[in-house]
């Protein structure tokens, strides 16, 4: 099977390479990617013409405008990327008969409530982030292709900056910590999303029906504040230099940090769908952040 990756040095696209590889021939591409094959999003009819040129049987994309803050000032670039670029993919998939497999955020919800939302739940992104990636669900859904898109939520990478890695630097530095408490939500790892997608991938392939609309965010749920401790605290119990008492991490609400992008309050995720589907289990969130940890820190 012939396999194109877009976005392959990003946090997901990074570990997809990695676990698409026992599935097919894999053809990874970033935008800047040297070479006839042109990835740039903010360019989508390139994209047509290098769907047409490698003519996979799975498209899988990795690449997103995911700068939340900054989308809201350039939002015309953000729909490019998010919605019109993912469309032209979609289209082309379809044309091909080929697989899309896409990624999609919490940010779709309002954030209202404190139920964990379920595919079906009704939307009501509350930035531009949120707007334009619905945006590009929904052109996928209204294209016809066979696809898996995972709505996942704060997702992070051992590669790279992290909020993890930002609040070890900062407990290192620092007497006192303020964090945000009023967002709940699971971090995910790259990782896990890589092995999920590749994992309902030799399933779906077999079975088209599955195609569809997932949540994809490991167990648990957490806000900034707790998720925070959770990382020193466990720095600290494996011998780092971490200055900040226990008593100096400070909750805090979201207004103590204000944005120019609005972020849902309530990010919980039903993953029953994709756990009865594909058969699968979700680790506690807890597991991935460890193991993270264990790799950045011992
Ligand atoms: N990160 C999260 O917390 C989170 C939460 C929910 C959902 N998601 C979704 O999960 C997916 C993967 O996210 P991620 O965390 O892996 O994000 P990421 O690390 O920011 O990766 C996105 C990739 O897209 C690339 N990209 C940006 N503009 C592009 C363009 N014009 N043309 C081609 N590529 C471009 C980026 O390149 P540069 O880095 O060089 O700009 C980067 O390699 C995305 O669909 C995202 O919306 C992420």
């Amino acid at each position: 099977m012939k396999i194109l990756l877009l976005g392959k040095n990003g946090q997901v696209g990074w570990e997809l390479q990695r676990s698409l590889a026992p599935l097919g021939e894999v053809v990874a591409l970033d935008f800047d990617s040297p070479g006839p094959l042109a990835a740039d999003f903010s360019r989508p009819e390139s994209l047509a013409a290098t769907v047409r040129a490698v003519a996979p049987q799975l498209i899988v994309n990795a690449a997103a405008h995911t700068a939340v803050d900054k989308a809201e000032s350039e939002p015309d670039l953000a729909r490019t990327v998010n919605a019109s670029a993912v469309g032209v993919i979609a289209r082309e998939a379809a044309a091909i008969g080929a697989w899309l497999v896409h990624y999609s955020t919490d940010y779709v919800f309002d954030g209202s409530g404190s139920t964990p939302w379920i595919e079906d739940s009704p939307t009501g992104p509350l930035s531009v982030y949120g707007k334009t990636k619905l945006e590009g669900e929904d052109a996928i859904r209204a294209s016809g292709a066979k696809h898996l898109i995972f709505r996942t939520s704060w997702v992070y990478g051992a590669r790279g900056g992290n909020f993890a890695k930002t609040m070890l630097r900062l407990a290192k530095e620092r007497d006192k910590l303020t964090v945000i408490d009023d967002q709940i939500g699971a971090p995910t790892g790259a990782d896990l999303l890589a092995d999920i997608t590749a994992l309902a991938l030799r399933a779906a392939l077999q079975e088209p029906v599955l195609s569809g609309t997932y949540h994809a965010v490991a167990s648990g749920e957490t806000s900034w504040y707790h998720y925070a401790r959770h990382v020193i605290e466990f720095a600290r119990r494996h011998g780092q230099p971490i200055r900040v008492a226990p008593q100096g991490i400070e909750p805090v609400p979201t207004s103590a940090f204000p944005t120019p992008a609005k972020r849902p309050s309530n990010s919980r995720m039903n993953t029953s769908k994709l756990q009865q589907a594909f058969g699968l289990t979700l680790p506690h969130w807890h597991t991935g952040v460890e193991r993270m940890l264990t790799e950045v820190l011992i």
